[in-house]
């Protein structure tokens, strides 16, 4: 995979040289440069941002500046390529997850574009879908300062999906979000620690029971946490001990649908 950051400071991604994404780099798994939008700049102040149409606080970047270095970036490509995806992370975007950097780990070229001030003027967005495929993306409801600490998020939660990057494949398999539910509990060494001990279903060798209670991990948190997730959740096709599990918890399956209970207790709804 190839991926073009444009940015006015570059050296905010410096990080994507260290690590599994760095390592990945070195081992030719991906392809990454890094894009100075100030060098497609005319002027002597090398001038990226400007005041509001229809007035407001704060500036909105230029849109030649980032037509010139799009444009740029596009034209270095063979001529029967597609398109390549242009992802401009905002918190007007629709939202980046973990199904998003799958479809995307599939994609030939990533090219990013890190918005600072209010944003980039709209015309470039247009401008773009001629050369690119645009998508907008939000890492979450929360305002970054700019878009690089969200291109290196989802650099990253998309490389490691990249064949080769993770070195043991089964670990992007038993992960939150992989399977639309978080993640069980995990322990190492020692068995006891400061007078906590590790759950004992996870001594016993028994590697069903370990599955099954890892499973019920994962649906107790689920609903204590992220109980948003469970709407979305298959239970059409569970076997009777998930489905007791569920219960517990407060839920009944309605149509194959987790409906939480009205005389469910606790405050996990
Ligand atoms: N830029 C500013 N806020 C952002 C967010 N929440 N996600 C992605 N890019 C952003």
């Amino acid at each position: 995979m190839r991926v073009d950051v444009v940015s006015i400071f570059p050296e905010y991604l410096a990080p994507l040289e260290l690590s599994l994404i760095g390592k990945a780099r070195q081992d030719g798994l991906l392809e990454l440069s890094v894009h100075d939008l100030r060098d497609f700049t005319t002027d002597r102040h090398r001038t990226v941002d400007d005041t509001p149409y229809g007035g407001g606080a704060g500036m909105v970047m230029k849109p030649e500046p980032w037509a010139q270095a799009l444009a740029a970036v596009a034209a270095d490509r063979p001529g029967d390529a597609a398109k390549p995806v242009l992802i401009v992370p905002s918190p007007a975007g629709e939202r980046f997850t973990q199904a998003t950097a799958h479809e995307l780990a599939g994609e030939e070229r990533l090219v990013f574009a890190c918005g600072r001030y209010e944003g980039i003027d709209e015309r470039v967005m247009e401008w773009a879908a001629g050369h690119f495929t645009v998508r907008p993306m939000s890492l979450g409801d929360y305002v970054l300062n700019g878009g690089e600490v969200a291109v290196l998020a989802m650099v990253e939660a998309i490389g490691r999906l990249l064949p080769g990057v993770v070195g043991n494949p089964e670990s992007l398999v038993e992960e939150s979000h992989s399977d639309g539910l978080l993640e069980y509990p995990v322990y190492t060494k020692p068995s006891s620690w400061r007078d906590r001990e590790v759950p004992a279903v996870l001594l016993s060798g028994n590697h069903g029971k370990i599955a099954q209670w890892r499973r019920h991990e994962q649906y107790r948190r689920t609903a204590e946490r992220r109980p948003d997730l469970l709407e979305q959740f298959d239970a059409a096709k569970l076997p009777r001990a998930d489905r007791t599990a569920f219960a517990d918890l407060g839920y009944d399956i309605v149509d194959g649908h987790l409906m939480r209970r009205a005389d469910a207790g606790g405050d996990s709804a």
